[in-house]
């Protein structure tokens, strides 16, 4: 058995004192912290690695720690689909992943799920997306799972599902150690691979592999958080293509202004049913 580094605990701690890791999974954040040790002798260097490589997983898309409480207050008071509507757009906004999307929101569900909206619904480093199901229109009794890293954001959407009109969940899942047990009809995984290639080749791939539902949503960023184009699309193409071709997938691809979308139908055995 892998013995415990006796320094992951002052690790996990430090890494715990600084305001935006707080929220961070702390099963991620040892998981991380591991790798550094393993890669710094230092534990100096081996916490500063730790919170560089999350950062870049969560910090650089969440701005101040949303006021969640407030948000599901708004949400509970609302009357009608406009109102909800109302009170989704305007938090969309406030995550720079989601607000880019805000302009095409009506267009994009029925672009990507056609006329058999999913039944059952996997969000696979949601962030805030789960709040456009009000655009989804998913079935009635339709099921939402939602999965990310972060408890805070996952405590908050458990509570916002029903109140969007779905039946759902939103749980701690990190990605790198591969997807959620659960089956579903789609799975979204919307701008999250070039996180986990990022953390590990072919990590990306691996997760899309493994998903246990027939159709995958699969987006890229085409901009940067800054709002330059440095290729990114022509990268991300690439990815898909040497990863579609290989795999016998024939995606649709839509592209919206700052994000790249791949629409894959397939055939996948079917395990445990959410
Ligand atoms: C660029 S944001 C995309 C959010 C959302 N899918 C969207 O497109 O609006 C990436 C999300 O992936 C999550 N994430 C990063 N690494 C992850 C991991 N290893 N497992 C699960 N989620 C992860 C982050 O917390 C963040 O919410």
């Amino acid at each position: 058995m892998e013995q415990t580094d006796p320094r992951l605990a002052t690790l996990v701690a430090a890494v715990q004192a600084g305001a935006s890791y707080r929220s961070i999974a702390v099963g991620v954040i040892e998981r991380v912290g591991r790798e550094s040790l393993q890669r710094y002798p230092s534990l100096k260097a081996a916490i500063k690695a730790t919170k560089t490589r999350l950062h870049q997983m969560i910090g650089a898309y969440t701005e101040d720690r949303p006021p969640y409480r407030q948000w599901l207050a708004e949400l509970q008071q609302v009357a009608d689909e406009m109102a909800r509507k109302a009170v989704c757009r305007r938090l969309l906004a406030g995550h720079a992943s989601t607000r880019e999307r805000l302009p095409v929101l009506e267009h994009l569900y029925p672009a990507c799920f056609g006329d058999s909206p999913p039944q059952r619904v996997l969000d696979l480093g949601c962030g805030l997306h789960p709040l456009a199901v009000p655009w989804m229109h998913l079935p009635p009794n339709a099921y939402y799972a939602a999965y990310d890293i972060d408890t805070a954001l996952c405590a908050f959407l458990h509570e916002a599902l029903p109140l969007l009109g779905v039946r759902g969940e939103a749980a701690i899942c990190d990605l790198m150690l591969g997807p959620p047990p659960v089956s579903a009809d789609v799975a979204l995984v919307l701008k999250t691979i070039p996180l986990l290639e990022q953390q590990r080749r072919g990590a990306g791939a691996d997760l899309l592999r493994a998903i246990q539902a027939p159709r995958l949503v699969v987006s890229f960023p085409t901009r940067s958080l800054g709002g330059r184009n440095v290729g990114m699309a022509t990268t991300y193409r690439g990815y898909m293509d040497a990863l579609t071709a290989a795999e016998g997938w024939s995606p649709r691809v839509i592209e919206l202004p700052n994000e790249l979308v791949f629409v894959i139908e397939r055939h996948t055995p079917s395990r445990s049913r959410m």
